[in-house]
């Protein structure tokens, strides 16, 4: 095989493994990415929210479900599954592997190259966002309203 088709065959399995982001837009940074300017935060979060160790939640129950049962889990126990930039996996995006403050915030990887211009991260979360995740049928008691601050920092 010649070294282009070489190069165009691996894009093309690059792009069926993860959506690539169209470019001028955003994609996930993951939480590390947070930690050096936001230190109350990240300390926060990845000491008492349950997002920050929600890869784990999955894992323990990995070996009683199919792989396909598996990714569906991803959706909400990752950040950005099925999304340009999102989790692909344990091996390929270890740091997306977590829910992190990107399922709340938005995806933050121009906030982050940008030095922290606060135009281009959400800073309040809707309600509806949450909902993604935290819906009736998984989780029927949720009461958004006491919880805005809850399960973030
Ligand atoms: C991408 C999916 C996703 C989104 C969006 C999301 N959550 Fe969560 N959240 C989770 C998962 C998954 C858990 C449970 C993690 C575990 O236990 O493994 C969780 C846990 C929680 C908990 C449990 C308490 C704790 O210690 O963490 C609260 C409260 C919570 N989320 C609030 C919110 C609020 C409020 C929003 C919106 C501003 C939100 N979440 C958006 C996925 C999501
Ligand atoms: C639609 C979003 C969604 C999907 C899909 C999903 N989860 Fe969750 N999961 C949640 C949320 C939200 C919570 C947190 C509930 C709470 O604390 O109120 C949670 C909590 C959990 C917990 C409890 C963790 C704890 O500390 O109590 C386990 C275990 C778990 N999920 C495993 C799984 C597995 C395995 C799959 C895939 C088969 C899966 N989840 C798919 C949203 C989801
Ligand atoms: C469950 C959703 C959620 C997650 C996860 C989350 N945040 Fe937040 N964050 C919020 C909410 C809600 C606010 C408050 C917005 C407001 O009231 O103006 C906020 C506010 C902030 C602010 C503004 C200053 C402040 O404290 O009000 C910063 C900075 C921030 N978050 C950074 C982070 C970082 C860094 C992470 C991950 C380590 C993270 N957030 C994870 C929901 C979340
Ligand atoms: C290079 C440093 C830097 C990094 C890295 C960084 N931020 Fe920021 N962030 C800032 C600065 C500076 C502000 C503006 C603070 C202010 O105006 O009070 C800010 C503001 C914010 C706000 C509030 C926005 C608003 O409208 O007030 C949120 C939310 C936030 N950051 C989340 C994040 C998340 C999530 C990450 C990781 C994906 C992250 N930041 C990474 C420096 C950074």
């Amino acid at each position: 095989m010649t070294r282009v088709r070489l190069i165009v065959l691996t894009a093309v399995l690059l792009c069926f493994a993860a959506p690539p982001a169209p470019a001028g837009q955003a994609t996930y940074a993951g939480s590390k990415a947070c930690e050096d300017c936001h230190q109350e935060e990240y300390r926060a979060f990845t000491q008492y929210a349950k997002k920050a160790k929600s890869y784990k939640s999955i894992k323990i129950l990995a070996d009683k479900i199919t792989p396909a049962e598996l990714t569906e889990c991803y959706g909400c126990h990752t950040t950005g599954y099925g999304k340009p930039g999102g989790f692909v996996s344990l091996e390929k995006t270890p740091d997306l592997a977590n829910a992190g403050c990107e399922v709340c915030h938005g995806p933050g990887s121009d906030h982050v190259s940008s030095g922290g211009d606060p135009k281009l991260i959400v800073r309040k979360p809707a309600m509806d966002e949450c909902k993604t995740c935290h819906n009736g049928e998984r989780v029927k008691s949720f009461g958004f309203k006491p919880l805005t601050h809850a399960g973030a920092h």
